[in-house]
């Protein structure tokens, strides 16, 4: 127990609560000490030396003296390595069958006793000690992996797939920037020290410093001047990576390299990298990973949000606050406390008499309603959810068979074991009871799943047992996967039982591969400027590992903050695909209107400018979902060599046409923004801005400052409500473009894509729709004549 857990510990104990989270605590370490094999005296093992290989589609296997490296370049470029005979499955991050090899790489003897395979995208080296080295085609290196090494129980031979620790150590190139890694909270940029990889609450609320939080990832994007890659360790055990970044020598030829070293608690020792521009990047991973799902389109409008609404009432009138002021929402979320004693998919019927008939009202002002949906079942005999999941034996148990119990909202509770297929068509039959309340969409909490501990880590024992699709495991192994597996329960029970709409799901926990089931958003981040910081933060990095779909809670979780914050905060979510505010039963209000006239004029300019954005977030999402591109990118997205872009953490791209610059500090109504090359439009002021470079721009309460790319077409809403093209002069010279991707509806039909081309002709300017000599759409021209 550590100073914190002491803490933690004198601060519950005092309430019935915390004596139950205590018990909770113990019965963990009980369970863990009679569960969980004893670590007794280790032998390291490493790879030794090469022995020969043996080809096969897309490369082959290696064999060292005391292990194998399989080497397959899958057709698209990605690269599969799994040490100790690891296949590419079972995965829980893959989206479908694996990938097929590339049958023109193959591979050959290199120097010095290595060998290599040779592919059209990349250069895999493999070292005759185990050293893998990933190159461009032109021999340029992106990665290198040293040999790994294992710590085995001794006395056991040394077997392919044990449960044995291991350690990678890893360079990368001196000039090297870390991203990923999941939801961080000091990124987007990983600064040097410690990450773990293990999905937390941190209970309560965080901050920057706080780490880790509920999506963790073994995924790393790194960008150097060689090129970008993401190296992803398909393992989803407890780990620790640590990254230190490069020094350059000053053209002294002695750079010191980057350096990221992987220590993992067990699971098998397999990764994949993929190469080549972000965008070829993130294509590849989605490509792995799976399609992000499409909100439907009104989850790209402004929600509201809010734990202790209390009653019917209480909702009426915030959603009649809204209407009464005329500005636009699009959903309310409900909170637990509209549950019958936080129990889940129940609805607490007093305060809470006719929640269908406030849906269908809502409904038809525009306004969905989106419920909370919590893991934890309140282990009460009598209590339907309860018995029925006894019945049919879904909840996670100990190594003896008996429920393991943790302590959540609703009390002693039970958790189902998503790891099992028939649990999880179990669970998403009930969302049919949220569905008959009139709920358009569920937001998963409290997934990580926590349970309430006095000290020590606020989940599971490590020794629960889990199906994990029939393999049989435990807790250290299903952790990671936990949330990512309730999504994928939820999203196919939507799709179940309401075939015809696209589930509207997020989540706060998840891993590699969740984007296939909804998206997330920040957690419980503390109310202030830090928060704020840390909010944008969350969206990049997660965008990074392929979840484009996320947002802040605006205003933070917390306390209440200043006018200036709230309106900061909201400014900044305006431009984020969930754009939602939300905050916790004993956090102040957060509705436009509780901050004051000059915040509520501000607040609701911004709230219509999101409606008028709306055609193009839809086409974002879309975008998102066949490219893997995220809405919201870095600014070094499409210039990753220019390396004053790859610090810049206070300003992001939104699609291809956007670039925003959000007010993360108290006092400022001027600040400076980073351009990437080529011409920007401030899209208040129509001021042309020449990139590469640094500008000052003017950014008063009243907005925050966002440039247009010069010759981007940006598909809005037009006053009439029909949809429009907002073309920014082409540069001379230059030429431009964009894409429209309308909203077909919230179904599963197909969407058009209409791409359009924008060019200067006797400095006037032209827009053309591919493949129509009719553009279709009203165009109105801005930045010309500059
Ligand atoms: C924790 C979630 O992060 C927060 O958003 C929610 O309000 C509370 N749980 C209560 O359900």
């Amino acid at each position: 127990m550590d100073a914190r857990d002491l803490l933690r510990l004198t601060r519950t104990v005092a309430t019935a609560r915390g004596l139950r989270s205590l018990r909770t605590a113990l019965r963990r370490r009980r369970a863990d000490a009679a569960g969980l094999p004893k670590r007794g005296p280790e032998r390291a093992r490493v790879p030794g030396a090469a022995r020969g290989a043996e080809p096969e589609p897309g490369g082959g296997v290696v064999r060292f003296a005391r292990s194998s490296l399989r080497v397959r370049v899958a057709a698209g470029g990605a690269v599969f390595c799994g040490w100790d005979g690891a296949l590419p499955e079972p995965s829980y991050a893959l989206a479908g069958p694996v990938p097929e090899a590339d049958e023109r790489a193959v591979l050959e003897p290199d120097k010095d006793g290595g060998w290599r395979v040779v592919s059209e995208r990349v250069l895999v080296v493999v070292g005759r000690h185990g050293t893998v080295e990933v190159r461009t085609p032109g021999g340029v290196l992106l990665r290198r992996d040293l040999p790994p090494r294992w710590w085995e129980a001794e006395g056991r031979e040394a077997q392919e797939g044990s449960g044995a620790r291991w350690t990678q150590r890893s360079q990368v190139p001196a000039d090297a920037r870390f991203f990923g890694l999941g939801g961080r909270a000091a990124g987007p940029r990983l600064r040097n020290g410690a990450y773990r990889l293990w999905n937390t609450d941190p209970g309560g609320t965080f901050e920057p410093g706080d780490d880790p939080l509920y999506i963790t990832m073994p995924v790393q994007l790194v960008v150097a001047d060689a090129g970008t890659h993401l190296s992803f360790c398909d393992n989803s055990h407890d780990g620790r990576v640590t990254l230190q970044e490069g020094e350059e020598g000053a053209g002294s030829g002695h750079d010191r390299p980057g350096r990221c070293e992987l220590r993992m608690e067990g699971g098998p020792l397999r990764s994949w990298v993929v190469v080549g521009t972000p965008a070829r990047v993130l294509h590849g991973w989605a490509a792995l990973t799976g399609a992000a799902a499409l909100p439907p389109s009104w989850a790209l409008g402004y929600q509201h949000a809010r734990w202790g609404f209390g009653s019917e009432r209480e909702v009426r009138r915030v959603v009649a606050g809204y209407r009464e002021r005329g500005l636009p929402l699009s959903a309310v979320h409900l909170d637990i406390d509209h549950h019958r004693g936080h129990r889940v998919f129940t609805v607490d019927q007093e305060r809470f008499p006719d929640l269908p008939g406030m849906a269908a009202g809502f409904r038809e002002e525009g306004v969905r309603l989106v419920s909370i949906v919590d893991p934890a079942v309140k282990a009460e005999p009598g209590f339907p959810v309860y018995d029925s999941g006894a019945r049919a034996g879904v909840f996670v148990t100990d190594a003896r068979g008996r429920e393991v119990r943790g302590e959540v909202w609703p009390g002693a509770s039970v958790y189902p074991d998503f790891t099992d297929p028939a649990v999880r068509s179990w669970w998403g039959g009930w969302y049919a009871e949220r569905l008959a309340q009139g709920f358009a969409g569920v937001w998963h909490d409290m997934n990580e799943p926590v349970s309430f501990t006095a000290f020590g880590d606020p989940t599971l024992p490590l020794s629960a047992r889990h199906a994990l699709e029939g393999r049989g495991g435990d807790h250290r192994e299903a952790h990671n996967v936990y949330g990512l597996a309730m999504a994928r329960a939820g999203y196919e029970g939507l799709c179940a039982l309401r075939p015809r709409e696209r589930p509207f799901l997020f989540s706060r926990s998840g891993w590699a591969g969740m984007q296939r089931y909804g998206g997330t958003w920040s957690g419980d981040v503390a109310t202030g400027w830090p928060g704020l910081r840390a909010s944008l933060a969350l969206v990049l990095g997660l965008g990074l590992c392929g979840v484009p779909y996320s947002g802040p809670d605006v205003g933070g979780f917390t306390g209440s903050p200043s006018p200036e914050l709230f309106l900061r905060w909201f400014q900044l979510g305006a431009y984020l695909p969930l754009f939602r505010t939300h905050a916790a039963n004993f956090a102040g209000r957060r509705e436009p209107w509780e901050f004051g006239p000059e915040v509520l004029a501000h607040a609701g300019a911004v709230l219509r400018e999101r409606e008028r954005l709306l055609p193009y977030f839809v086409t974002l999402a879309h975008l998102a979902r066949r490219t893997g591109a995220p809405y919201v990118r870095p600014v070094w997205w499409r210039s990753p060599e220019d390396r004053a872009l790859r610090d810049c953490e206070d300003a992001f791209l939104l699609g291809d046409s956007l670039l925003v610059a959000p007010v993360l500090e108290r006092g400022t109504d001027r600040r400076a923004v980073r351009l990437p090359r080529g011409r920007w439009y401030d899209t208040v002021t129509g001021e042309a801005y020449e990139g590469p470079g640094q500008v000052l721009l003017d950014a008063p309460l009243s907005r925050i400052p966002v440039l247009a790319r010069a010759g981007s077409v940006l598909p809005v809403a037009g006053a009439d409500g029909r949809v429009e093209l907002e073309v920014w002069a082409p540069a001379p010279g230059r030429t431009g473009g964009g894409v429209l991707i309308p909203d077909a509806g919230d179904g599963w039909e197909p969407a058009e894509a209409e791409r359009f081309t924008t060019r200067l002709r006797d400095g006037e300017v032209v827009v053309e729709r591919e493949g129509s000599p009719d553009v279709g759409h009203r165009v109105r021209v801005r930045g010309a004549g500059r």
